[in-house]
């Protein structure tokens, strides 16, 4: 283990890089743990957003892993994740308000959660990929594709 390594305390695929955002942020993942955690507990509650998930996921401990997994990846860059977000979403019954009330929730979470470095650098994340998310949700219900997933 190098000293890269050491400091970032988080197995990484580009230590070094992981190591720098921690110091800038103070993220790592027993607080992006926390912050799945917390998110998902809202998201369950809130009326538009929880039905949509019951009706799909039984199992909560799995998919709170998954997500710990793809924070830990987008945020830290450490490639815990191996997954295709995209399809999984792809054919859910939404629409922009949808991701836009996501995004209220998360970010709410993340200032309770995080620091507020670390707060604004998972949230600039979220927007980014809400904002992919939606396009192709939205593009595949235009062209008709038929849900696969
Ligand atoms: C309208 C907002 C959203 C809804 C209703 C939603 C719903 C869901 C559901 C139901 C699943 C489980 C799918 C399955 O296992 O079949 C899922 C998985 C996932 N979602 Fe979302 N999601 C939303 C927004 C987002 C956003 C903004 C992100 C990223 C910033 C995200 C990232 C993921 C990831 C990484 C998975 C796991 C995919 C895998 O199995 O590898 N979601 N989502």
């Amino acid at each position: 283990m190098n000293a890269h390594e050491m400091s970032a305390n988080v197995p990484s695929m580009r230590p070094a890089v992981t190591a720098q955002i921690q110091a800038e942020t103070g993220l790592d993942e027993v607080v992006l743990r926390d912050l799945v955690h917390a998110f998902y507990a809202k998201v369950r509650m809130d009326p538009d957003l929880g039905p949509i998930f019951a009706d799909r996921i039984s199992n909560w401990g799995p998919h709170l892993d998954r997500m710990t997994a793809f924070w830990s990846s987008v945020a830290l860059m450490t490639g815990k994740y191996h997954g295709a977000p995209v399809q999984k979403h792809v054919g859910l019954p939404v629409i922009w308000a949808h991701f836009d009330r996501w995004l209220d929730l998360f970010r709410e979470t993340a200032g309770e959660v995080c620091s507020p470095a670390g707060a604004k650098h998972v949230t600039e994340r979220a927007e980014r990929i809400a904002r992919s998310l939606n396009m192709a949700v939205q593009d595949a219900r235009e062209s008709g594709v038929p849900d696969l997933s």
